[in-house]
């Protein structure tokens, strides 16, 4: 009898690709990083195959042993993997079925189909939850720097232009309420990451008796309730990538995000703006300027966005023509899928230590924030509450600016003379408009850059990431 290999060509074909097929069509050079999932599954399998009588105790055990010790050789860097066999599923099951002669029955009622859409659900499913973990701890960075920094104020943005007064803190919390809305995006697509498309076959389930529920019990795939989360159709479950196409928008938002924080702190560390300042660890210096100290981290934060937008893009543009079911394009989804997670991965951590490794310049940022202009909206507001229509007021603010432009003085240095002369409702009290302290403590609504929001705003957030 001629000796079956697990190589899907067995049997059917006579010649082996050619190497440039091979080198072609091959996934073991990527897909490999599946192999801790790879197990698992199979291993779940087995035991599902053993309880409905499929393969006895014994071959069960030798099955899982004989995992665990490629699992192990794997790990230690010892296994020799195979070209030849294409991908990781082929590489380990050969090596099973060369050292364990159940190994041939283990792809029983299985296809590489459903095995590659559930090794990465298992394997997003790990990732989801590090990137969450990691998104948390540059929230802690964010609210850490901004609470050792409470005081500090500095002029809020708008077109890049000064507009108005705000706590560098609330700044700084602008960016942690976007991470804490990816942070819920991921875990609402964890849900639908976490459900098992094993027993869909390659495309149209089994005529065996599997029992899908215990598969997905062992694998995890539950719900808070412990019931199991499986997939409702075998041919939707061998050709869906929405889990991997949800999760790198997640990301491209996430990196968008990351992006503009970047951005800032680029901005703010420019002898214009003068801040911040990073850490040498984090910056590089120019091989002919000797006095550059070149913002590096910040930057590739900034420029690896684009190729996780691009990414996206690739996986999409790989979905939309697939006719139903699997197709082999679809191999094309891991290396975009693989680079986005490490790529936002390490750009969390990356910024999260920046920010741990940036101080702020108290006395540059008080500088800054204390330019009059910034409450030249306060001053409108005096008006309003003098009873002056608001589009009359603005225009009054507008012509004193006007006039103190014209003359060469900063807004507070105007003469309530002056002041009158555009307005007769400006009183004595008008003073009062530029003490900062107290225009800070004025904005006392949600969300507003108010003294005692910030506070709460802050002590909220350090409960929540500590
Ligand atoms: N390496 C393949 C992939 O990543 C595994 C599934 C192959 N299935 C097949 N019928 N050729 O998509």
């Amino acid at each position: 009898m001629k000796k079956t290999s697990p190589v899907s060509r067995s049997g059917r074909f006579g010649a082996g690709p050619g190497a440039d097929v091979a080198q072609f069509t091959e996934s073991v050079s990527f897909d490999w990083r599946l192999w801790q999932h790879d197990l698992l599954g199979s291993m779940a399998h087995a035991t599902m195959l053993r309880k409905i009588g499929l393969l006895t105790k014994a071959e069960e055990i030798a099955i899982v042993k004989g995992l665990e010790a490629i699992g192990r050789e794997i790990a230690s860097g010892k296994f020799r993997w195979k070209l030849e066999l294409e991908d990781v599923h082929m590489n380990i099951e050969a090596e099973l079925t060369r050292r364990v002669p159940a190994g041939a029955k283990l792809h029983t009622g299985r296809s590489r189909n459903d095995q590659v859409a559930l090794d990465m659900r298992l394997w997003l499913r790990d990732e989801l939850c590090e990137l969450s973990r990691e998104i948390r701890l540059l929230q802690k960075s964010l609210v850490f720097l901004g609470a050792k920094n409470a005081e500090v104020l500095i002029p809020g943005y708008t077109h890049v232009q000064r507009a108005q007064p705000v706590y560098f803190a609330h700044h700084l919390l602008a960016y942690v309420e976007m991470l804490d809305r990816d942070y819920h995006r991921l875990s609402e697509c964890f849900r639908r990451v976490n459900v098992c498309p094993l027993g869909s076959g390659a495309i149209a389930g089994s005529t065996l008796p599997l029992d899908r529920e215990l598969v997905a019990k062992l694998l995890g795939f539950v719900d808070a309730k412990g019931m199991p989360q499986l997939t409702q159709n075998s041919m939707d479950a061998v050709s869906d990538r929405d889990f991997a196409v949800e999760s790198c928008s997640i990301a491209a938002l996430l990196a968008m995000h990351l992006s503009r924080l970047a951005e800032d702190l680029i901005l703010w560390a420019t002898a214009e703006f003068n801040f911040i300042s990073m850490s040498d660890a984090y910056t590089t210096g120019s091989s002919l300027m000797p006095q550059k100290k070149n913002p590096d981290v910040a930057e590739l934060a900034r420029g690896k966005a684009a190729r996780v937008f691009g990414n996206l893009v690739a996986l999409l543009t790989l979905l939309k023509g697939l006719p139903m079911t699997y197709n082999r394009d679809l191999q094309e989804d891991k290396e975009r899928l693989f680079d986005t997670i490490d790529t936002v991965r390490a750009t969390v951590r990356l910024m999260a230590s920046l920010l741990d490794n940036t101080t702020v310049k108290v006395k540059n940022c008080a500088a800054a924030a204390s330019d009059p202009a910034l409450l030249a909206t306060d001053l409108a507001d005096y008006l309003v509450r003098k009873g002056v229509p608001f589009r009359q007021a603005h225009h009054a603010v507008g012509a004193l600016v006007a006039l103190a432009e014209k003359v060469g003085k900063p807004l507070d240095e105007v003469t309530l003379e002056e002041f009158r002369g555009v307005d007769s409702h400006f009183g004595p009290d008008v003073a009062d408009v530029f003490n900062l302290e107290k225009a800070m403590s004025r904005r006392v609504m949600t969300g507003a850059p108010g003294t005692r929001e910030v506070k709460k705003q802050l002590a909220r957030w350090m409960k929540l990431v500590r």
